[in-house]
């Protein structure tokens, strides 16, 4: 925790544009769709499908992946803690459901389901596909419940370790990517290697929790650096990265 309040300190004064934004896609980007809205019936249900989880009673087994919880101790959990503790926040799936809208990707891949909220959030307005993958089969069990007392049909759950899963994939085009599973460095670096071929000119990556830990700046760093890489947009607790040609390599820092 202290090292994030630091990390912000530090990155606060990175978002002051004298000058503005110079790149058009990145300017137009920020305005229309990271500031943006999403319509109302969009944002009731990704708030429903939130609110059905944090009313949840049940307790279930889970099996820990990951650098690690900082919140939780005991394997047994309940399903609104981890909702709570865990899955997006109403605002960043509020933001991935106007990327989705913006972008449409026609594959996207989500690293960590969770309980489904960003799956939701990645599928509501989506009629491509979208695969996640949880390596926690009780908790891939209640994110199926949910999504499909949700009506979201789109999604494909996959249970099973990023570690076997993502091989499939790296031949695939996939044009959207949401990195949430294990927040290490070593782990995050190793999926960008094995899904850096999966990339197009149309791909985005979107990153959570880049300032996690020091190790996460370490990885979100090293990423930044990828060759194919043109564009990347540090919001502190989100990072995103475009392999867009024709633009001069940039780094931006953006606060929502
Ligand atoms: C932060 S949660 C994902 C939250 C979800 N994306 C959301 O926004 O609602 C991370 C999830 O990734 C899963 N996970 C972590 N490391 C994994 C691994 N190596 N293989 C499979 N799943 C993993 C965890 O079990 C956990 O459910």
């Amino acid at each position: 925790m202290l090292y994030q309040s630091i990390a912000y300190l530090k990155w606060l004064p990175k978002t002051f544009h004298l000058h503005g934004i110079h790149s058009p896609f990145i300017f137009n980007l920020e305005k229309d769709i990271l500031r943006g809205k999403n319509n109302t019936k969009t944002t009731q249900q990704l708030a429903t499908y939130r609110a059905s989880l944090l009313a949840s009673n049940a307790e279930i087994d889970v099996k820990d992946f990951g650098s690690g919880s900082r919140v939780f101790t005991s394997n047994k959990r309940a399903v609104k803690k981890i909702a709570k503790v865990a899955g997006a926040t109403h605002k960043r799936a509020l933001l991935l459901e106007r990327l989705i809208a913006h972008f449409k990707p026609l594959k996207t891949l989500e690293l960590g389901t969770s309980l489904g909220i960003a799956t939701a959030a990645l599928s509501i307005n989506n009629e491509n596909t979208v695969y996640t993958i949880e390596g926690c089969p009780n908790t891939a069990a209640i994110a199926q419940q949910y999504l499909d007392k949700a009506n979201i049909t789109t999604p494909k759950i996959i249970v099973g370790d990023f570690k076997n899963e993502l091989n499939a994939f790296k031949n695939e085009a996939l044009d959207f990517i949401y990195f949430d599973g294990n927040h290490s460095k070593e782990a995050t670096l190793s999926y960008v290697k094995t899904l850096l071929p999966s990339v197009s000119e149309k791909t985005v990556w979107f990153f959570d929790d880049i300032h996690w830990s020091q190790e996460m700046t370490a990885a979100w760093n090293i990423i930044k650096k990828i060759p194919e890489i043109s564009a990347t947009i540090d919001g502190f607790w989100f990072g995103m990265v475009f392999f867009r040609s024709g633009q001069e390599k940039e780094d931006f820092y953006i606060k929502l």
